[in-house]
């Protein structure tokens, strides 16, 4: 990897801003980095669960990032149980990995319609699959998928910390917590 000059990692305040920018670009650009994280959770047996997802919204002013899933997805079970989530992202082209810890809420019905509306039709089928999710197959392709606005479910993230480590000609690392009003300490790499 070329070492790059990226000024914005030199302070805690422009590592923490161009981590969210990273966070913005990858809702608004496919082929960004930021588009598909992995998405940690815990299950019941204490079993790491870790999958992509496709980043939905990302708001730092809540710190608050978003993800549609069908409500009958294991994630969604293991975050109702237990909404400890971790969010991973390596960001190749900012030579920044960008790893948080958050609090999830599963949000469906009502509140989420309006979220529902702006997906294509073509990507509603994403919610819906008949059986669901999970359910044992005798063949691969023996589930249809029908979109079903009862099955959409939004996975709210509410950030609590950040571990964001760049790889320049110097590294720099540094945590950041929202009860320290997200103030960042750099910490050795
Ligand atoms: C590129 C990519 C994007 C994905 N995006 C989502 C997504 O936004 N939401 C989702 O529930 N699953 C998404 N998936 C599927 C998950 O990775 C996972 O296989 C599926 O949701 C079942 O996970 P679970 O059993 O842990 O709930 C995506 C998979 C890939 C490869």
């Amino acid at each position: 990897m070329a070492a790059q000059v990226h000024e914005w990692a030199q302070s805690l305040e422009s590592l923490h801003a161009q981590a969210w920018k990273r966070l913005l670009r990858g809702v608004n650009d496919r082929r960004a980095a930021g588009r598909h994280p992995t998405l940690a959770t815990v299950d019941a047996q204490g079993t790491p669960q870790l999958r992509t997802i496709v980043l939905r919204s990302a708001d730092p002013e809540a710190s608050m990032l978003r993800v549609y899933s069908d409500c009958h997805a294991a994630k969604v079970a293991e975050l109702r149980a237990n909404p400890a989530a971790g969010v991973h992202i390596w960001d190749r082209e900012a030579h920044l990995q960008i790893r948080a810890v958050a609090v999830a809420s599963i949000v469906t019905g009502s509140s989420v319609a309006a979220l529902w509306e702006k997906i294509p039709e073509h990507a509603r089928c994403n919610y819906g699959t008949q059986p669901r999710p999970g359910t044992l197959l005798d063949d691969g392709l023996d589930y249809e998928r029908i979109p079903a606005f009862e099955d959409f479910a939004v996975i709210e993230l509410a950030i609590q910390q950040f571990d964001l480590l760049h790889l320049g000609h110097v590294h720099r690392r540094a945590r950041f917590h929202r009860s320290d009003d997200w103030a960042g300490q750099w910490i050795a790499p």
